[in-house]
């Protein structure tokens, strides 16, 4: 039997279509300097103002849609953590060319984006940690239910996707992570 693309699974195909964009997004500034091990508290400022921008617009989205309970949308909310890390004291700008997210498959792509982000930030959190730097309650998240979280997240996003949707929520997914890598490249 040969495997179409049809029956590998949501998960699988994700991964794969959005691997290189996740390699692209990795290689940004701020992680750069966070891996050769010469990251500052500004530099760790800034690269989580660019996140907020994009987390904010992203989130008033969400709150659109009706969620069953069990996908825990209210907990999953974090641009919050993000000012507290900040303490802002004027308006941070936010991301003007976000992904579209009206339907429900557009959601769900761009859902495994940032949900799948808190794996990243597990490892951040604990690079930050070593150098010293305190602005860590958005990287740290969802803390130790973090694994937890991820895996409720995966299995609500494989029974909710079907072969009529699957392409809509990978091709919303490579959308979002383009969007979020220009939008963290630009100065
Ligand atoms: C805001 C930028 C980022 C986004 C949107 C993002 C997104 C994602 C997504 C969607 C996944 C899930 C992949 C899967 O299906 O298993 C993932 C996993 C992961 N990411 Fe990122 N990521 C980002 C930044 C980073 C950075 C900077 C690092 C490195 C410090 C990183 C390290 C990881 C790791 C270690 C995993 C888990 C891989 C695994 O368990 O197989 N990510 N990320």
């Amino acid at each position: 039997m040969s495997i179409t693309l049809e029956n590998t699974s949501i998960l699988q195909r994700l991964r794969s279509e959005t691997h290189a964009s996740h390699d692209a997004l990795e290689q940004n500034e701020f992680n750069q300097a966070l891996t050769a091990g010469h990251i500052s508290a500004e530099a760790t400022r800034r690269f989580l103002a660019k996140l907020y921008g994009f987390l904010q617009p992203y989130e008033a989205q969400l709150s659109l849609h009706t969620f069953p309970a069990a996908w825990e949308v209210a907990h999953r909310r974090r641009a919050h953590l993000i000012l507290e890390d900040l303490q802002p004291t004027s308006e941070l700008p936010l991301c003007p060319d976000m992904p579209p997210l009206r339907t429900w498959p557009q959601v769900l792509g761009a859902m495994y984006v940032l949900e799948g982000s808190t794996l990243g930030g597990q490892v951040i959190t604990r690079q930050l940690a070593k150098a010293g730097i305190a602005t860590r309650t958005y990287f740290t998240g969802y803390g130790e239910r973090t694994g937890p979280m991820w895996k409720s997240f995966c299995q609500l996003l494989t029974e909710a996707a079907n072969e009529a949707n699957q392409a809509e929520i990978v091709q919303s997914a490579i959308l979002t992570f383009q969007k979020l890598h220009a939008w963290i490249d630009q100065p």
